[in-house]
C-alpha cells in the first residue's frame, strides 16, 4: 500500500486546520489493497463518511456509525443507498448486531495527554475528557471489531500523534498498544503531508489483522 503526497496535499488544499477527514485517496487505496468487490467495510468512527462513500463507488457494501446527528446527516446526503450510517455510539459496537466485516477502515477522534477536558467519545460535548479512560474505551472498541472481522480480515486506522508546542501525545502508538491486545499488527504507513497542519506531528495508516 502506498500514498502519493501530491494526492494527500491536493485533498487538503482549502481544509481547515482541525480537518480530520479521511483523503478519498487514501480510501480507495486501502479498500482496494485489502477487499474484493463485495466485501463489507465497517467504519465505527463514520465522520463526514469518507469511508462509506468510497465503498460505494467501488462496489463494496459499507456500514458506518457516527455518533452527532448533524454529520449523519451530511453523511445521509452524500450517499446513494447503497452504505448504510447508524446514528449511534461505537462504544456500543458489540450490541448493534452487526457483521461479519472483511475491513473495518476508520478514524477515531483525537485527544491529547495533556490537560485536555472535553472528551472526544461525546463529540467532545462532555468535560470528563481522560486520556487513560479514552484509551481504554478505544482499546475496547477495537475489541468489538475484532470479533466482528472475518478470519483474515483487517482493521486499518489512521491516527496522527499530537503536537503541543514542543510536547508530542504519541496518540497513534498508544492506539497501537491498545489494539494488539486484540489483533496482530502487520504494517504501518507514514502518510508524508506536504502541508500538515501545525498539530499533527507524524500521521500514520497501521494496519492490523485477524489470526
Ligand atoms: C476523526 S473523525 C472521522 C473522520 C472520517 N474519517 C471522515 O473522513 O470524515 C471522528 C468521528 O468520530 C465521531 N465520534 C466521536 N465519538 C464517537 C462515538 N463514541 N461513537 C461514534 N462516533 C463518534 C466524531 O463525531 C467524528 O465525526
Amino acid at each position: 500500500m502506498s500514498f502519493r503526497a501530491s494526492e494527500l496535499a491536493r485533498e487538503r488544499v482549502g481544509a481547515a486546520e482541525e480537518d480530520v477527514h479521511f483523503p478519498e485517496a487514501l480510501v480507495r487505496a486501502v479498500v482496494a489493497e485489502y477487499t474484493s468487490p463485495g466485501d463489507v467495510v465497517l467504519d465505527p468512527f463514520a465522520g463526514f463518511g469518507a469511508t462509506l462513500v468510497v465503498c460505494e463507488q467501488m462496489e463494496r457494501s459499507a456500514v458506518g456509525i457516527e455518533l452527532l446527528p448533524e454529520r449523519v446527516a451530511v453523511i445521509r446526503q452524500r450517499l446513494d443507498g447503497k452504505a448504510t450510517v447508524i446514528e449511534g455510539d461505537a462504544r456500543h459496537l458489540g450490541e448493534l448486531g452487526l457483521g461479519p466485516f472483511d475491513l473495518c477502515l476508520t478514524s477515531p477522534p483525537y485527544m491529547s495527554a495533556l490537560d485536555q477536558p472535553s472528551n472526544p467519545l461525546t463529540g467532545y460535548t462532555t468535560n470528563d475528557g481522560h486520556y487513560p479512560t479514552y484509551l481504554a474505551e478505544l482499546s475496547q472498541v477495537f475489541a468489538a471489531v475484532a470479533e466482528l472481522l472475518r478470519p483474515r480480515g483487517h482493521l486499518v486506522i489512521n491516527a496522527a500523534n499530537i503536537r503541543n508546542g514542543d510536547v508530542v501525545t504519541p496518540l497513534a502508538w498508544d492506539i497501537a498498544q491498545g489494539v494488539a491486545a486484540h489483533l496482530s499488527l502487520r504494517t504501518e504507513t507514514y502518510l508524508h503531508w506536504d502541508d500538515p497542519p501545525p498539530w499533527m506531528s507524524g500521521d500514520y495508516c497501521l494496519v492490523f489483522q485477524k489470526a
